[in-house]
């Protein structure tokens, strides 16, 4: 399928589901308040990718938290492609020294807006091409 529907009503904050998109996880999230204002937190120098690497918005753009989400007033979402930058293992959720995802393959840890912190990634988990369609659902591809 070149696109899908994936309903998130259920996801409270703090709550993530994984889709199948292409052959390949795409993580879906309702980050808390508190992964919001952590990722906020962090200064585009500190950054080891500090480009956005959102399908969504310009190339070049730079990989502030709201550029990483699904944008103003829905900045709690997030929706990645679950492939680590490095060798495309999946990266565990929750997890990792910044509280937002870990590849267990040869340790990455990537923050709660999927920016790479630590280990070998290049990159910033990437962000499909993707809507909300309605409040609740969301389009992908
Ligand atoms: Fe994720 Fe190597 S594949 S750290």
């Amino acid at each position: 399928l070149a696109s899908i529907e994936v309903d998130v009503s259920a996801l409270q904050p703090g709550m993530s589901l994984t889709a199948k998109w292409r052959g390949k996880p795409i993580f879906i999230r309702n980050r808390t308040e508190k992964e919001i204002e952590e990722a906020k937190a962090v200064q585009l120098a500190e950054l080891k990718d500090p480009v956005a690497r959102n399908a969504n918005i310009a190339a070049d753009a730079e990989a502030t938290d709201i550029a990483r989400s699904a944008g103003e007033g829905k900045e709690n979402w997030i929706v990645m492609i679950g492939s680590c930058t490095h060798l495309g293992c999946v990266p565990l959720g929750q997890a990792g020294d910044f509280g937002g995802w870990f590849c267990p393959c040869h340790g990455s840890h990537y923050d709660t807006a999927g920016r790479i912190r630590k280990g070998p990634a290049p990159m910033n988990l990437a962000v499909p091409n993707f809507s909300f369609i309605s409040d609740t659902v969301i389009k992908i591809g």
